[in-house]
């Protein structure tokens, strides 16, 4: 029996695939050539966009299609689309989902595959290291806390024991995975403390909220410490707890990767609190001047979405002159996708227009990932 898994969204379902490749091996499968060999097809969707979404119908629709020549084939569909399914507690995310998507036999929980399942890696010398799951940070336009529920990190001990077998297989480079890999640990913290009488955990205001200082550093340290690992970096990091401890850690260790990708999302104050992003566009520019003092030879990428509900010329261009102070070197510029269940969804108005989001995200696309495309065209 062979396996073919197909991996949409981040490096978050990317390591979650490799597990579950490790599934299929310990149960007998091995990996089918192609999609066309395989007599398990396994969907590991996303959902952050609506067209994330529509490429999952799209794909099952195709993947049915090769039942003519394997009557037997199995469609399996995992992944953020089924998370946010199971955590709506009134059954009709899943009812909605069987519906659209009649051709599929199973529906995975990504939670049944775990983090203790050992993954299968393709790449000998790369791997990638999730370190916690989930999202506490409610972002008003996003589905990632409900489709991967609160932020759950693994024990240090469990992440420094597998980085340390990678070093001793060779393994040179380790990516560091999480929704928010600088939040780390607070969980953690957390729940130590509660079980101990009269202990109570340490707040320290970090970009006007009070945040649980995170064992980020701690961990990156301790990977810094094993032989034969000579490149660490992480994905994805975000402004709030970037604290000086991590930036100190970073700058001390040269095994870290200089790159920082740091999400801005918008470089206005209101859009940034319409967002529930709680730091100013002023506070992100302070952090970046830190990391360009401490870290001399850092770069930095971004993530930005054009068109948030309301988002008026005037607050587009407050980001355009973000990133001209900032010279980030790459962006993922997004249009704005509603999203259900989200804040935005229920309380805001997806009010820009889809060819007004396009207009901003080509004029920031030109400025800062500078395709090929002749000046002036855009504007
Ligand atoms: N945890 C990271 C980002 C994870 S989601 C952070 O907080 O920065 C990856 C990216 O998808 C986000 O940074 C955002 O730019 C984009 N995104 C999320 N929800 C979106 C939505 N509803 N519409 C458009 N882009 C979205
Ligand atoms: Fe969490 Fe916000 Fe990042 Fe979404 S964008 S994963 S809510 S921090
Ligand atoms: Fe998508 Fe889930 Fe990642 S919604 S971006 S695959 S956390």
């Amino acid at each position: 029996m062979k396996y073919h898994i197909i991996t949409f969204g981040c490096a978050a379902n990317t390591s979650d695939s490799e597990r579950i490749a490790s599934c299929y091996e310990a149960r007998g499968f091995s990996k089918a050539k192609s999609i066309k060999d395989a007599d398990e097809i396994i969907i590991n969707t996303c959902m952050i966009r609506q067209m994330a979404e529509d490429r999952v119908y799209g794909l099952v629709n195709n993947a049915r299609k090769l039942r003519t020549k394997n009557s037997k084939l199995k469609i399996v569909v995992t992944g953020c689309m089924v998370g946010m399914a199971i955590r709506d507690k009134t059954g009709k995310m899943m009812k909605m989902l069987r519906l659209r998507l009649p051709a599929v036999d199973a529906f995975l929980p990504i939670e049944e595959v775990g983090f203790d399942m050992m993954p299968t890696r393709s790449d000998p010398h790369h791997a990638l290291v999730p370190i916690s799951n989930g999202c506490n940070n409610f972002c008003t336009y996003c589905v990632v806390p409900y489709a991967r529920g609160r932020e759950v990190s693994r024990t240090l001990d469990a992440i420094t024991k597998e980085c340390k077998d990678l070093a001793d297989k060779k393994y040179t480079h380790i990516t560091l995975v999480g929704q928010n890999v600088n939040s780390y640990g607070a969980d953690l913290i957390k729940d130590r403390k509660s079980k101990i009488k009269n202990q109570r955990v340490t707040y320290v205001k970090h970009l006007g909220r009070l945040r649980i200082p995170t064992l980020f550093p701690a961990l990156l340290e301790k990977i810094c410490g094993l032989k034969g690992i000579k490149d660490i970096d992480f994905i994805s990091s975000n402004p709030w707890d970037f604290s000086d401890d991590l930036i100190d850690v970073i700058a001390k260790n040269k095994k870290i990767s200089r790159h920082i990708h740091l999400p801005a999302q918008s470089g206005d104050n209101t859009i940034l609190k319409k967002m529930n992003r709680w730091y100013t566009k002023e506070q992100y520019l302070a952090l970046v001047r830190k990391l360009k003092k401490q870290i001399p030879d850092v770069t930095i990428s971004t993530d930005i979405i054009v068109g948030f509900c309301g988002e008026t010329e005037r607050q587009f261009q407050n980001t355009v002159d973000l990133a001209k102070r900032v010279g980030f070197t790459k962006a993922y510029i997004s249009l704005y996708s509603d999203r259900p269940m989200t804040a935005a969804h229920k309380t805001l108005k997806d009010s820009v227009s889809l060819i007004e989001k396009k207009r901003r995200w080509l004029i920031l696309e030109n400025l800062i990932n500078k395709p090929n495309l002749k000046a002036g065209t855009y504007i």
